[in-house]
């Protein structure tokens, strides 16, 4: 059997960790889809962390209301406040949620809309923003650290979705140094720009995968980052598909579904995989592809990227494909280390009257080509330990309350700590350029610029180069150790935009520099 392979390939690659949990999470939801409790992920230095039933039919996410009468304005507020709220785990959570959700409510509008939201900070003793994850607003309406909203004050943040920017972005606070634990107690939505005409037939289905994890202690609170979370990523215990554990889609034997996938998680590799189906790729972080790449077996989404994808699921079959993320190395310091295991995020159960597939277009837009490269941008990783420090490397257990950003290990980009005040380096609006981001740490870090979309060219390790396939509009890369990616790049808009690893504690401890756009 397939899964036994599978399983026993693992194995013998020595990347088998306890699977049980899959396992188990698969048997509470094959037979009925009723309810269940899933073991969890396994935590990293913490006492036994309560469970979260597993097994509910997937809930679409809730959509922000726009309150505007005008057509091509989009108008809503967000507010952002503490709310206790049982995600399944049978007791209340003290989260930090926009709008009293967790995931915060989908944003939906259409290219060339006009966009007005209010924000309100009501987080007590913290500052906030909404950043505008991949999108091209304007420098000052893009939540920036270095315009911080009060708590207890408002802010409304107004741009226009440019033309020929459809596709899944998504939004999170970006105030300097605490924008890890704004985001793992519960701050982060999704924001999809629809195109003006969509080149999909109308007889898909359309499912929006906004992918959290969430840690919770055996009273269901939300702990804060220990040692490890600090120089790893927080890693949650629980993988959460719109704010649920291993929900329950079904669909018609046949059909062809189209899922949105968001890493919307601090610090988590995705590797994602649907059994033994395999995916189309139609959409990267900045929208369409050019043309669907098929035959996917897995696709890896580091912290913050996005994928769409099309499967279609047999339409012989009944019974279940999960979504499963596979086990990833992505380079581990310390103790703490979370188990390595494939674990089901979303179960898709096939049931009723089988249909017939979905053709898809053979073209799904244009890709600009960017031409030469006017300038050359070069940004490296760095890790530094502080000098006598005499910092004990098992991990959990230390107080986080006492590890202020180089207390513990420094996190770098071009050997220097982000500083609001400073600018690191300085573009021309409308000039294209290539950059080279290069990894020589120890672990993956994803490289994520503001402001703009991105094409990756190419990737060199040990002295080969691989040359991307095809062109994507990309705001996020994975760069792993040994590794330097380039990509073109144009901003067309003045000001200042950060460019980080969007391992979130990483980012807070440093690893962000600031872009002038002249
Ligand atoms: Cu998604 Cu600078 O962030
Ligand atoms: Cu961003
Ligand atoms: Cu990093």
């Amino acid at each position: 059997m397939k899964r036994r392979h599978f399983i026993l390939s693992m194995l013998s690659a020595g990347l088998a960790g306890p699977l049980r949990s899959t396992k188990d999470s698969r048997a509470g939801v094959t037979t009925t889809g009723g309810m269940s409790e899933t073991p969890t992920v396994g935590s990293t230095g913490q006492a036994k962390p309560a469970t979260i039933r597993a097994g509910q039919p997937l809930r679409a996410l809730p959509k922000l209301v726009n309150q505007s009468k005008t057509p091509g304005v989009f108008e809503a507020s967000l507010t952002a406040a503490p709310a206790r709220l049982d995600v399944g785990a049978g007791q209340q959570t003290a989260f930090w949620a926009y709008n009293g959700m967790i995931p915060g409510p989908l944003i939906e509008a259409t290219e060339g809309d006009r966009v007005r939201i209010l924000f309100e900070n009501r987080i007590p003793g913290q500052v906030s923003t909404i950043h505008w994850h991949g999108m091209r607003v304007p420098a000052a309406q893009d939540g920036n650290p270095t315009s911080p909203v009060a708590s207890g004050s408002g802010h409304v943040y107004e741009f226009i979705l440019p033309a020929d920017s459809a596709g899944s972005y998504w939004y999170h606070p970006h105030p300097d140094r605490i924008s890890a634990e704004q985001v793992y107690r519960g701050m982060a939505g999704a924001f999809i720009v629809n195109p003006k005409s969509d080149p999909l037939p109308g007889d898909i289905h359309h499912i929006t995968a906004f992918i959290t994890d969430l840690r919770l202690s055996a009273t269901g609170a939300i702990p804060a980052d220990n040692m490890a979370d600090l120089m790893n990523g927080r890693e949650g215990d629980h993988l959460l598909v719109n704010g649920q554990q291993n929900p329950v889609l079904t669909v018609a034997p046949g059909s062809t579904c189209r899922f949105r996938l968001f890493n919307a998680t601090n610090a988590r590799f995705l590797r994602l995989a649907f059994e033994d189906h395999e995916m189309t790729l139609i959409g990267t972080d900045g929208g369409y592809v050019e043309t669907p790449v098929p035959g996917l077996r897995e696709i890896l989404l580091s912290p913050a990227e996005r994928a769409d994808v099309i499967v279609t699921f047999r339409r012989r079959s009944d019974g279940t494909v999960a979504l499963q993320t596979l086990p990833y190395e992505r380079g581990w310091m310390g103790g703490g280390k979370p188990p390595s295991q494939t674990l089901s995020l979303l179960t898709v159960r096939l049931a009723g009257v089988p249909v017939r597939a979905a053709a898809l277009p053979t073209k799904l837009r244009k890709i600009e080509e960017l031409g030469t490269p006017g300038a050359t941008k070069r940004v490296e990783f760095g890790e530094r330990m502080p000098k006598g420090e005499g910092m004990s490397m098992s991990g959990g257990g230390m107080d986080p309350t006492k590890m202020g950003r180089g207390m513990a290990i420094q996190f770098l980009i071009n050997g220097k700590s982000f500083e609001m005040r400073r600018v690191d380096l300085t573009s021309k609006a409308g000039q294209v350029e290539l950059w080279e981001v290069s990894n020589p740490t120890d672990m993956d870090h994803p490289f994520h610029l503001h402001g703009t979309q991105f094409q990756v060219t190419e990737r060199e390790r040990n002295g080969s180069r691989i040359k991307a396939q095809y062109p994507a509009w990309k705001d996020t890369v994975n760069t792993v150790p040994g590794e330097t990616v380039r990509f073109k790049v144009r901003q067309d808009m003045k000001g200042l935009r950060m460019y980080h690893c969007h391992i979130l504690e990483h980012e807070d401890q440093g690893m962000m520099g600031v872009l002038d756009v002249i």
